[in-house]
């Protein structure tokens, strides 16, 4: 709750849920009371050397492929491979609930990250989308675009107290199909829903502008220019629930346009695809009993195929990796007699 009075907020509120249930009368309210979301008003910054550095770090967030991309002019500048930007997924530049928002991270890093196998900086947290997602190379956490892209996050978390936790991260949760995802089924979504924007080859669309402009008006979602196949946009959990909440593009998860069975059909379709690939992806999660059950690729410890850890249903793959889990650590399920007893 900042920059704005809580009688303001509670207000606004109000009259969203209000709005909610006029225009959606059968859709089911949130599940608990969702607290207003307020976002630093950037423009208001001053025209200071603070202000500057979070306004070229939103720039660098909403047009990286105008200053990092594959194409710019100076070949040392060149540290994405792809011609994405962050706000691609980061929506509304990293303000957006369940758009994979940028906020409030700032004290809730450096942090463990499984997938590293050790704890992380904010900095490499960035590069970890640097080579995945826009399957490039990692910026100097001293390299200035990385110093504004990280102020412009840390302004972004103003206002949020130490420990707090807000709600809107990630790509928006989504009740599981207790069947795979069918990608068949998808390829019927998407020529319905998505391909008006995406294309039927799923190569998105330029911009229409002159050539100096480098990005896109809608992101591909496959082929040589899209995320590599080491991305977390590639595991299915995180590709359902971020198009169930924020597709077709506009889309808030106050109103979702699709099914939750159409969403994840479809971004089965979209994972099936041909994309980059990273290398060396057999290092991830050295301890492959923290590995999510939907990561796209092995090796794996819990014996399902590849083909379930991409389609699921992944139920009873994290049953089978609670089970190893409880098992190595001497310790019987919760409720179960101890060994020898
Ligand atoms: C009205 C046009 C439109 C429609 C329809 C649409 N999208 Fe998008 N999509 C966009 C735009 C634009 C973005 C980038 C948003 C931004 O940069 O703010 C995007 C971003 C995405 C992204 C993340 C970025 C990337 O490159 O991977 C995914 C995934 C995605 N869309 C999937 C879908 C799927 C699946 C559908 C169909 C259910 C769909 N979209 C329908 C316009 C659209
Ligand atoms: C193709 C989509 C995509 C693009 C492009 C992308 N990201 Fe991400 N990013 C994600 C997803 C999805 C996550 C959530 C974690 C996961 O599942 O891997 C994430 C997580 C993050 C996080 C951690 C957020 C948290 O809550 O802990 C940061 C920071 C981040 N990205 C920064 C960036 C920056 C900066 C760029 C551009 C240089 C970028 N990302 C480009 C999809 C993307």
């Amino acid at each position: 709750m900042r920059r704005a009075t809580r009688g303001a907020a509670c207000a606004a509120a109000l009259l969203l849920q209000g709005l909610t249930a006029f225009a959606q009368p059968s859709s089911p309210p949130p599940a608990a009371p969702d607290p207003f979301w307020n976002v630093p008003d950037l423009g208001s910054l001053p025209d200071d050397e603070h202000g500057r550095l979070v306004r070229r770090g939103r720039d660098l967030i909403t047009a990286t492929y105008a200053h990092l991309g594959p194409n710019v002019p100076d070949p040392a500048k060149r540290y994405a491979g792809n011609n994405l930007a962050c706000s691609n997924c980061h929506l509304d530049a990293g303000a957006k609930k369940f758009g994979n928002p940028l906020w409030g991270l700032k004290d809730r890093f450096p942090q463990y990250d499984a997938e590293a196998g050790r704890s992380i900086s904010l900095e490499q947290r960035v590069n970890a989308c640097m080579t995945r997602s826009m399957n490039g190379r990692p910026l100097p956490a001293d390299a200035p675009e990385m110093r504004a892209m990280l102020a412009y996050i840390d302004f972004l978390s103003e206002g949020v107290k130490p420990g707090e936790i807000l709600t809107g991260y990630g790509s928006g949760p989504l009740a599981e199909l207790d069947r795979p995802a069918d990608p068949a089924r998808g390829a019927a979504v998407y020529r319905r829903t998505c391909a008006v924007c995406h294309g039927t080859d799923g190569a998105g669309l330029r911009r229409s502008l002159p050539a100096t402009d480098l990005g896109y008006m809608v992101p591909p979602l496959w082929g040589p220019d899209s995320f590599n196949d080491g991305a977390g946009m590639n595991r299915l959990t995180t590709i359902a629930g971020f198009v169930h909440a924020n597709m077709p593009n506009g889309t808030s998860y106050l109103f979702p346009r699709l099914s939750p069975e159409e969403a994840w059909d479809v971004a089965a379709f979209v994972v099936s695809q041909p994309r980059p690939r990273k290398a060396d992806l057999d290092r991830d999660f050295p301890d492959l009993l923290e590995k999510p059950a939907d990561t796209p690729y092995g090796p794996y410890a819990d014996g399902f195929p590849r083909e379930q850890h991409v389609y699921g249903p992944f139920g009873p793959i994290r049953a089978a990796i609670a089970r190893l889990k409880a098992e190595r650590s001497g310790a019987a399920p919760e409720g179960a007699p101890k060994a020898g007893q």
